[in-house]
């Protein structure tokens, strides 16, 4: 591969909101580049999501729609967002889903798509495949991306920083100069290439990985953020982090994820003592808001002292609709010996989605010149202070495609660029990353951000957090600065940066709103 590439556009990350992107790119421009760091590029967070994306109920109005993400959100959402959302989501859900991927969405007996229900929605407006729509999406799409000739599709490439007119470039007046986002420079097969565009949109997914327990995969360490953070780019909302109220408690399980619309089909959840307990906490009991939900669950724990609660399925139907609907929870819990069809899945909150991210215009536009970010990195004030939910593949789809809008109604200004000789990378050590410490740092971010920085906040244990998280960040600096760039160090490098933002973003906010919970 040369050293260095040139492309018109540049999308990092290939979840739903890059692939998106780069489908439609791939029809306006002459050059797309994609890049992800996975070998499969199927592989990210949106192949995970289960309960379905957002189309429309009947009855159904974007202005509902608005009203249920608002109300999720604690009223600190951006309108426009949302509204932009709900107005254009649904078309595009038909036009590049339906019609263009030919997902394979579930119907019901009349053959119609079947509609479910999450929490905080008014209306069943959610289309779904089985539990699995992330992963049908994401074949289609990728498949897709795969057909456009004029889209290089680059793998197991690891971004290790945006390129900054005012960073890199070896003019030393440029730095006068608004700072200008040129590309990205990568490792690939262990060589370090540049890649040169015109703009460059960042799709990189969430940011699970630095805490202990997450639905998110390992592969969600944060990268867009960090990178965008040392490029100087403005970043907001990062207090906002998601808890999902219902993962599977298993002592040998990572915690997976049990869908929200699991509750939707009529899932109670019920303490240890057997009883329902959401109609003490929100009149729309096990379907208010995840923000709600997870803090009762919680509150019911602490109260009994117990380490979980349970997720009851009995009123979703038979053994065969619970098995038809959902078949992957339903063999995932069978291989820890949990019988859905017959007995209460044991289930806790863990972290689940970034509401903040890199701040956005409603047409992805960063702070920084040439930069656009869409999806769960990037955030244009959508999800307010929590993210109502199947939300996030909606958002993917519609911000990935506008974004791109944007770049082709505006193509004379991105296509006109100075001249700025942009070296190679200087690399400025050559030791080997070592797996046991980075390992350990990761353990140490995790539990950090897990025992500070969860659900329930206080101004102690966020100042601790802080203070713990910039020594380890000074000691990865270091660390990393000596070794050679290798995956596993950029990942940890990128998760604490990441890892601080949150944190400090928390200690900030001394107001509760939505997922970010100040007990004091
Ligand atoms: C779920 O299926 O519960 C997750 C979907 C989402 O996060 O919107």
């Amino acid at each position: 591969m040369a050293e260095t590439i040139h492309t018109e556009i540049l999308i990092i990350g290939s979840g739903i909101a890059g692939g998106t992107a780069a489908l439609y790119a791939s029809k306006l421009f002459e050059r797309v580049t994609l890049v992800t760091k996975e070998k499969n590029i199927e592989n990210c967070n949106s192949y995970y999501a289960q309960g379905g994306i957002i189309y429309r109920g009947n009855p159904d109005s974007p202005e509902l729609l608005v009203q249920d993400i608002l109300y999720a959100g604690g009223k600190i959402n951006k309108k426009s967002a949302a509204e932009v959302l709900a107005k254009e989501g649904p078309d595009l859900v038909e036009e590049i889903l339906i019609k263009e991927l030919e997902i394979d969405f579930s119907k019901n007996e009349k053959g119609e798509l079947d509609l479910t229900e999450e929490g905080g929605h008014q209306s069943r407006r959610i289309i779904h495949s089985e539990d699995q729509t992330g992963k049908k999406i994401e074949i289609a799409l990728t498949q897709a991306l795969y057909r456009q000739k004029n889209i290089e599709i680059i793998s197991d490439f690891m971004a290790i920083d945006l390129i900054s007119s005012s960073h890199h470039s070896p003019n030393p007046l440029d730095v006068y100069e608004e700072p200008e986002i040129l590309g990205v420079y990568g490792l690939k097969d262990g060589k370090i290439i540049k890649i040169l565009s015109r703009a460059t949109i960042l799709a990189t997914g969430g940011i699970g990985n630095i805490y202990l327990h997450s639905t998110n995969p390992d592969m969600a360490s944060g990268d867009g953020i960090a990178m965008a953070d040392r490029a100087g780019a403005r970043i907001i909302n990062m207090e906002y982090t998601q808890f999902h109220p219902t993962t599977l408690f298993h002592k040998d399980s990572k915690r997976f994820l049990i869908s929200e619309s699991v509750r939707g089909e009529g899932a109670v959840l019920r303490n240890k003592k057997q009883e329902a307990f959401m109609e003490k906490y929100h009149p729309m009991k096990d379907l208010a808001p995840r923000d709600i939900v997870t803090r009762a669950i919680l509150s019911e724990m602490t109260e009994r002292k117990e380490n979980y609660v349970y997720l009851d399925l009995s009123k979703v139907g038979t053994k065969e609709k619970i098995k038809n609907r959902f078949p992957h929870i339903y063999h995932s819990c069978m291989e820890y010996d949990i019988d859905i069809t017959e007995e209460m899945i044991p289930v806790v909150p863990a972290y689940h989605f970034s509401c903040g991210g890199i701040f956005t215009d409603i047409f992805g536009k960063t702070t920084l010149k040439r930069l656009f970010a869409v999806g769960e990195t990037a955030c244009t004030g959508l999800h307010g202070g929590n993210r109502l939910a199947s939300t996030s593949l909606l958002e993917g789809l519609v911000y990935g495609q506008r974004a791109v809008d944007c770049i082709y109604k505006n193509w004379k200004k991105y296509k006109k660029i100075k001249k700025y000789e942009i070296p190679q990378w200087k690399v400025t050590g050559d030791e080997k990353e070592d797996k046991a410490l980075i390992f350990q740092d990761w353990g140490t971010v995790k539990s950090i951000m897990w025992n500070y920085v969860g659900p329930i906040r206080n101004s102690k244990r966020l100042a601790r957090a802080l203070k713990d998280l910039n020594q380890l960040a000074d000691t990865v600096e270091d660390f990393y600065l000596y070794c050679y760039p290798e995956r596993n160090i950029i990942e940890l490098r990128n998760g604490i940066r990441t890892a601080k933002v949150v944190a400090l973003s928390a200690w900030k906010n001394k107001k509760s709103i939505g997922a970010h919970f100040r007990e004091d």
